[in-house]
């Protein structure tokens, strides 16, 4: 009976943290307003601030519609590679619908609420945007980043839904990141190696 109990609770706190998917309706509504903001400040211009080579490999978490992926996708060229995560069907099918109707071949999707399925130390930028404000498990979230993160990578981070105080504590609370530097529109952090 105890042992019964403790499953419950155990099983109902797993479903508080868990992650809850955003109503189609919703999806296509917040969809909608980025494309204005995105015609008004294209995310490439926010890009140029991360320093993204020809021939990197970056994994957009929280993809959502798609608003970095043709910039993202056109930076690397076609040797770099752009993961597209979220666990929004929706996204992950705007952004199938953005790779091939641009032919962006680097372009790959995954749909998930946290693991990547990414090989430790592959990547060598990750773009965190609007989207850590959301997550229900953020410290399981940054070490399946920091896993994925080569040595010397970057998390480019911003998120409108936070104050920057809050923000600093909680990516930078658990030594896995640290801040490198902090530009108009995004701050970078390091992966921390040997915490
Ligand atoms: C506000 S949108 C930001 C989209 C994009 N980064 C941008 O700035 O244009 C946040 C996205 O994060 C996704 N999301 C929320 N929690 C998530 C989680 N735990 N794992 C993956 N994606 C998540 C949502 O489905 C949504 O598409």
């Amino acid at each position: 009976m105890i042992a019964e109990y403790i499953s419950q609770k155990e099983e109902s706190e797993k479903e508080a943290t868990m992650d809850k998917t955003m109503s189609n309706f919703h999806f296509k509504f917040m969809s909608f307003g980025y494309k204005f903001r995105d015609f008004f400040l294209p995310r490439k211009n926010i890009l140029k601030e991360v320093g993204i080579k020809t021939g990197f490999r970056i994994l957009e978490y929280g993809c959502g519609p798609g608003g970095y992926i043709i910039a993202a996708a056109e930076l690397v060229g076609k040797s770099g590679k752009i993961y597209a995560l979220d666990l929004h069907p929706l996204a992950i099918q705007t952004v199938k619908n953005i790779a091939s109707k641009k032919q962006l071949t680097n372009v790959e999707t995954i749909c998930s609420n946290c693991k990547t399925g990414l090989q430790d130390n592959s990547i060598d930028v990750v773009l965190l945007y609007d989207t850590f404000h959301d997550l229900g498990d953020p410290n399981g979230v940054l070490e399946e980043l920091h896993r994925v993160l080569k040595p010397n990578g970057i998390l480019s981070f911003s998120d409108h839904h936070m104050k920057e105080k809050e923000m600093l504590s909680k990516v930078t609370d658990k030594g896995s990141f640290k801040l490198s530097k902090k530009d108009k529109r995004t701050y970078s952090f390091l992966k921390v190696v040997g915490r």
